[in-house]
């Protein structure tokens, strides 16, 4: 079938099933252009938190799709490609985080959204990257554990007075992606600001004129008045960035830059997926009651674009 014929039967079948499509600003461009809302981490989870729809259609990765049903319990959430995951998430599990609690009593966890449900769990409070330093620092605590990104970890830590235990996971997207292609790519554009995810390595981080979320890269790129950039993040966010800045040119950090597990969802998942009501998020009543806690908690800090 024709893209074209496959988004009219999409939204077509979304308006059927009263259901909202969401998508993060790393999927497909045929897939991003139909949906209800694109964005970061923090405003679909915020969306998926406020939606009067039945039915929420995550295309994003499982961690995503978990946090829309933590937050929607009464709802139907569908991640249209259930081999859709995130390694960063699946690099902690809840009996590791169990461990390095006990390891460290009295220090408060904050785990990024990039987790799966039984980890937030365990945690006190989420942040993501569009508000991870203001959240460290507003934790009434002197001790953090961290969970899972190191990278991210390791950026917190620059702008807070606080012990932090950072756990050991990276995005192997992110992760490889060197400093060496920066400053190749700086040397040819020159004056060409690098706008990057805190994800990246420090030493990559650390060559970057402005660091921030999938979305607050994409608001810096369209309000600044510079005309070409350095993008260092995940290869589908260019979507949205020339769709916003269409006269402006956008350079990706790196060749390959792209996340397998984001690139899953085509648009005949996502119409089967509306279709067949596959496949449904299922999460126990008391990993859903107890991974709310920090999830809401972040959202009522109401912290959304504090990276520096
Ligand atoms: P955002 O917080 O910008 O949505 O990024 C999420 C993510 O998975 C980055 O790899
Ligand atoms: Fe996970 Fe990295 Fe993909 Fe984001 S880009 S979903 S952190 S693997």
């Amino acid at each position: 079938m024709e893209i074209k014929e496959l988004q009219d039967r999409i939204r077509r079948l979304l308006k059927e099933k009263n259901a909202i499509m969401l998508a993060h600003n790393y999927q497909r461009a045929e897939i991003q252009e139909i949906a209800d809302l694109t964005g970061d981490s923090y405003e679909l989870s915020v969306r998926a938190s406020k939606t009067d729809a039945d039915v929420i259609v995550f295309c994003g990765v499982r961690f995503m799709a978990e946090s829309a049903k933590i937050l929607s319990p009464g709802k139907t959430v569908l991640l249209p490609n259930a081999d859709a995951g995130c390694p960063m998430a699946d690099m902690i599990d809840a009996g590791e985080l169990e461990r390095l609690k006990s390891l460290h009593p009295g220090a408060c966890v904050v785990s990024y959204v990039n987790t799966n449900a039984d980890v937030k769990a365990l945690s006190d409070v989420c942040c993501t990257s569009s508000n991870a330093v203001d959240i460290v620092r507003a934790v009434p605590a002197d001790r953090v554990i961290f969970v899972p990104d190191k990278n991210l970890g390791s950026y917190v830590r620059q702008f807070v007075d606080k012990e932090m235990i950072v756990w050991d996971g990276y995005c192997p997207t992110h992760h490889h992606v060197y400093p060496e292609e920066i400053t190749l790519l700086k040397q040819k554009y020159p004056g060409a600001p690098f706008l990057c995810h805190p994800e990246c390595r420090p030493e990559v981080v650390g060559l970057a004129d402005r660091v921030t979320s999938t979305s607050g890269i994409i608001r810096f790129a369209r309000e600044d008045p510079h005309t070409e950039f350095i993008i260092g993040t995940e290869e589908g966010i260019l979507y949205q960035l020339r769709r916003n800045s269409p006269e402006k040119r956008f350079i990706l950090a790196s060749h390959g830059f792209v996340c397998p597990n984001m690139k899953r969802t085509r648009l005949e998942d996502v119409a089967a997926a509306l279709e067949e009501g596959r496949y449904e998020i299922k999460l126990s009543p008391t990993t859903i009651e107890k991974a709310r806690v920090p999830l809401e908690r972040m959202i009522d800090m109401g912290i959304a674009a504090g990276q520096k």
